[in-house]
């Protein structure tokens, strides 16, 4: 390229071309040819998770910070277009054992199985993220779906986010709910264009 960038940048706006690319740096950085395009995401599944009591304090001092010890009750997993119940969240099996490490942050780590509603075939998901366990109770994270099921073999092929929020406010005696969506990924994935 025999053109400095600044006169490029000239001459690709002289054409009505968009110079937005240079001040972004990443083509400037990968050959042309690889796409790496911005992951977005659509929601699918709204959920209701039942969890032990007053969870904030289900943690036990260990090598990497507090490791959380917080087990499952139950809830289900409801469509979320028609809001159209999809499967039950399984009592008694998982739970959350993820860290409160020393940067106060909550480093999730969930196990969780599913029995899907339509063909009582079952579900599990394996849940890495990050957020806060405390006053404010919250975590995104990255999960992936493992299933027969035979209709949602489109959650098993592609990425799932996990959203959640859990209502430390509103404590009972014997339940803590929480509330989370599950997303995937609807972008066109990473390609390299001879
Ligand atoms: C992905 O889903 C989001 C949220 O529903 C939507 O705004 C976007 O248009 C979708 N993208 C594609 C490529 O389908
Ligand atoms: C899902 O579980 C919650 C909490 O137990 C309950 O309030 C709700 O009615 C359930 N939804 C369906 C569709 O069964
Ligand atoms: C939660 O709030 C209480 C009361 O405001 C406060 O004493 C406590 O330190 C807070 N805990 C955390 C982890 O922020
Ligand atoms: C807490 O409980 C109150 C009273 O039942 C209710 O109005 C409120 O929506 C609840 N908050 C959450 C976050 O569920
Ligand atoms: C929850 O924690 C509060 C505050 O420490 C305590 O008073 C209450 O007894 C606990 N509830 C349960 C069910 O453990
Ligand atoms: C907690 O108690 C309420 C009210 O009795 C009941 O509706 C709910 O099913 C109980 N939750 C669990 C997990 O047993």
């Amino acid at each position: 390229m025999f053109f400095s960038r600044r006169l490029f940048g000239k001459i690709c706006a002289a054409f009505g071309a968009s110079v937005l690319a240079f001040h972004h740096g990443a083509h400037a950085i990968l050959p042309s040819g690889v796409s790496i395009p911005t992951p977005t995401f659509e929601p699918v599944y709204d959920a209701t998770l039942l969890l032990v009591p007053n969870v904030s304090q289900d943690l036990v001092a260990g090598l990497f910070g507090e490791r959380a010890f917080i087990g499952f009750l139950g809830g289900n997993l409801t469509d979320y277009a028609t809001g159209a119940l999809e499967g039950q969240i399984i009592a008694g099996f998982g739970g959350e054992f993820g860290i409160v490490s020393s940067n106060g942050m909550f480093y999730t780590d969930v196990a969780l199985a599913v029995q899907w509603t339509d063909d009582d075939k079952y579900g599990f998901f394996r849940v890495q993220g990050i957020g806060e366990l405390g006053n404010s109770t919250y975590a995104t994270s990255y999960t992936r779906l493992e299933t027969d099921s035979t209709t949602r073999q489109n959650l098993v092929d592609d990425v799932l986010l996990i959203s959640i929020a859990v209502d430390t406010e509103n404590a009972s005696s014997n339940e803590t709910i929480a509330y989370f969506r599950l997303f995937m990924k609807n972008s066109t994935n990473p390609s390299i264009t001879p």
